[in-house]
């Protein structure tokens, strides 16, 4: 029942909603203006690193004023929820008692400048989830009112793109490296080729100068090549 509560109030402060919040504040006038608000910010949801400290931030404003005000911060697990800290805040700008139920949980709010915000140190995955910032003020009737707040715990999100990049980075490296080596292989293959080739022009070149003088100075020899081959 406490769920159903819950989860039909905070989300639905979109632009639109907020006009059809107006038109109805309009319409009901008096009374939805003396509402107590519970607010956790115009971002109601945080993604952290497991291991860091965070806040979880909610705030509750009243146009009557309030007068024994409970709070309580409700953490919802699988659809139960567990209740993390509650306290009764006499009066405006009084720092109340606060219990807490859960560990590595501290009011940071302080009620000041009505601050009901809690802050939870080290967090790890079981932390993430919905935490609802309830306030209930005798002055309306017991009338229920909260926001949720989300917190979404995630595994190093940086070092995964880092390592990503570095993954491209050295496949794209290595690509380049790949043609610059298959170029420069090339390059020394076309090297080593025109220096071969050089070396047999200059073979051809010295074998011919060699046949041209051989052939000028001795025919013998080539007589003597000749005679084998028909053998
Ligand atoms: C976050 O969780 C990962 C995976 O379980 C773990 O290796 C890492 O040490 C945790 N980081 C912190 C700061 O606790
Ligand atoms: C939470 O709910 C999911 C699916 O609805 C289930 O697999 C998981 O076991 C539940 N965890 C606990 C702690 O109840
Ligand atoms: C959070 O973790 C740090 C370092 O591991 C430790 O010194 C500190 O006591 C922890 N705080 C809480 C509230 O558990
Ligand atoms: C509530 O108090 C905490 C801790 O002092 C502070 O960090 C945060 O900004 C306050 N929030 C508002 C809305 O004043
Ligand atoms: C308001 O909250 C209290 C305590 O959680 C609950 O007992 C009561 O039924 C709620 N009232 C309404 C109208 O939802």
């Amino acid at each position: 029942m406490d769920v159903q509560w819950v989860r039909v109030e905070p989300p639905k402060l979109g632009p639109r909603n907020s006009a059809v919040g107006l038109f109805f504040s309009m319409l009901l006038g008096v009374w939805y203006a003396q509402a107590l608000e519970m607010s956790v910010g115009k971002v109601p949801f945080l993604e952290a690193v497991n291991g860091s400290t965070v806040m979880l931030p909610c705030s509750y404003s009243s146009c009557i004023g309030i007068e024994n005000l409970y709070f309580n911060w409700q953490f919802n697990d699988n659809g139960t929820m567990h209740k993390v800290c509650e306290s009764v805040i006499p009066s405006q700008g009084v720092e109340p008692h606060v219990s807490i139920y859960r560990e590595r949980v501290e009011f940071v709010g302080k009620n000041r400048d009505s601050n009901i915000s809690i802050l939870l140190w080290n967090i790890t995955f079981e932390d993430g989830g919905q935490y609802t910032c309830f306030g209930l003020n005798p002055k309306e009737k017991g009338k229920n009112h909260s926001a949720i707040f989300n917190l979404i715990v995630v595994d190093e999100l940086r070092m995964v793109d880092n390592t990503l990049t570095i993954i491209i980075a050295s496949a794209v490296g290595g690509a380049i490296a790949l043609l610059m080596g298959f170029m420069l292989l090339k390059n020394f293959t076309l090297f080593v080729l025109s220096k071969l080739e050089e070396k047999n022009k200059e073979c051809l070149v010295t074998s011919s100068g060699i046949d041209n003088t051989e052939n000028g100075l001795s025919g013998s020899k080539a007589d003597s090549k000749a005679t084998p081959k028909k053998k």
